[in-house]
């Protein structure tokens, strides 16, 4: 039919001058809305002698396909040039590789700590937390540490103005573990920060952390101590390591001792490492003192305890062969990216 093609030709025209979407929806209402053109010629086919309408009535409905087609066309072409527009107007370039996503890694610190931590859980020690902001009584006193007495040299301290101090060491975790669990047994690892007034040098920061062990029960000795210590040493420095223990001195323990593994790096034959010794000193340890377990709420008669307490920096820089603390905590990322936990 006439009509319809002349309709289809001059819509289709129209159309391609068209770029906005009010103007796509002002010519779909033009010719295919209700009262549009192609409707009205739709609806005229009942007006028409019979034996044309089959004829006209497609004619009239593959022009009015086309002018839908066409409008979807258009329309999805108007939508991917104002994308396109939007686009270029902030800027962005899509032909650029993505921004690759940045995986991060442990801090070394928390490496060594987990590292320790699981050994010694493996071991049967629960774990135990107390405050960084401790009381004097914690830190100092209920650990056999009176004040004024001259054994508070060993720990530089910092006081808060409300007279409590950051703790400068996870030992008092120990008397409140104790307390928790008397007259129980306990066997606690205290896992934390510890903080020392000091000069900041390659040996020491104002701030670092320790891991702090303790066990008391009906039986406990310092062959069991031994044992323990024996075992961890293996576990974090290698199967075929021995320890070694020397005399000391801490307040909350009789006897003390302080306990060095045989050297990592060189098989004990001397080398930078253990100062040309063929040992290394790892951590501090000892049987409770009475007074420090008569504190904790336990009956120094009848149980017993010992107590260990190691530095995980200094374990840390052993075992990456770290010359300077300070490294730990500078925030370095090319000094941070080398330690990849598992
Ligand atoms: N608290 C001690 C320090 O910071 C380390 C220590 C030594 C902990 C002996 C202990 C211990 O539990 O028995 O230097």
């Amino acid at each position: 039919m006439e009509e319809a093609q002349q309709i289809e030709e001059v819509a289709l025209q129209e159309l391609a001058t068209l770029d906005d979407s009010k103007s796509l929806d002002d010519w779909r209402v033009k010719y295919l809305g209700k009262a549009g053109q192609m409707t009205l010629l739709v609806r005229s086919i009942g007006a028409l002698p019979k034996e044309e309408r089959s004829e006209a009535g497609k004619k009239i409905n593959l022009s009015r396909k086309s002018l839908s087609d066409a409008l979807d066309a258009r329309t999805a072409d108007l939508a991917a040039r104002e994308r396109a527009a939007r686009l270029a107007a902030a800027k962005a370039d899509p032909s650029l590789p993505g921004v690759a996503i940045e995986m991060g890694n442990r801090h070394p610190i928390q490496v060594v700590m987990r590292d320790i931590r699981s050994i010694l859980k493996s071991m049967g020690f629960a774990t135990a937390h107390g405050p960084e902001v401790e009381l004097d009584e914690y830190n100092f006193e209920l650990l056999n540490i009176p004040p004024d007495h001259p054994a508070r040299d060993m720990w530089d301290t910092f006081y808060t103005t409300e007279g409590e101090v950051l703790r400068t060491h996870t030992s008092p975790v120990q008397v409140r573990a104790m307390r928790a669990h008397a007259p129980e047994p306990v066997k606690v690892i205290c896992p934390g920060r510890v903080f020392r007034y000091e000069q900041v040098t390659a040996r020491s920061e104002s701030m670092f952390h320790q891991v702090e062990g303790l066990e008391v029960g009906p039986n406990v000795t310092m062959r069991d101590l031994l044992g323990v210590l024996q075992s961890f040493a293996r576990k974090l420095f290698g199967d075929t390591r021995t320890i070694r223990v020397r005399n000391s001195f801490f307040p909350f323990t009789e006897p003390s001792i302080e306990v060095d593994v045989d050297c990592f790096n060189c098989e004990a034959k001397g080398c930078s490492i253990c100062k040309h010794t063929g040992w290394i000193e790892i951590l501090g340890a000892g049987m409770v003192h009475p007074v420090v377990l008569t504190n904790g709420g336990y009956d120094p008669a009848t149980m017993t305890g010992y107590a260990f307490g190691l530095g995980i920096e200094r374990i840390a820089m052993l075992r990456y062969r770290i010359q300077d603390i300070r490294h730990f905590y500078r925030n370095d990322l090319r000094f941070l990216r080398q330690f990849q936990s598992a």
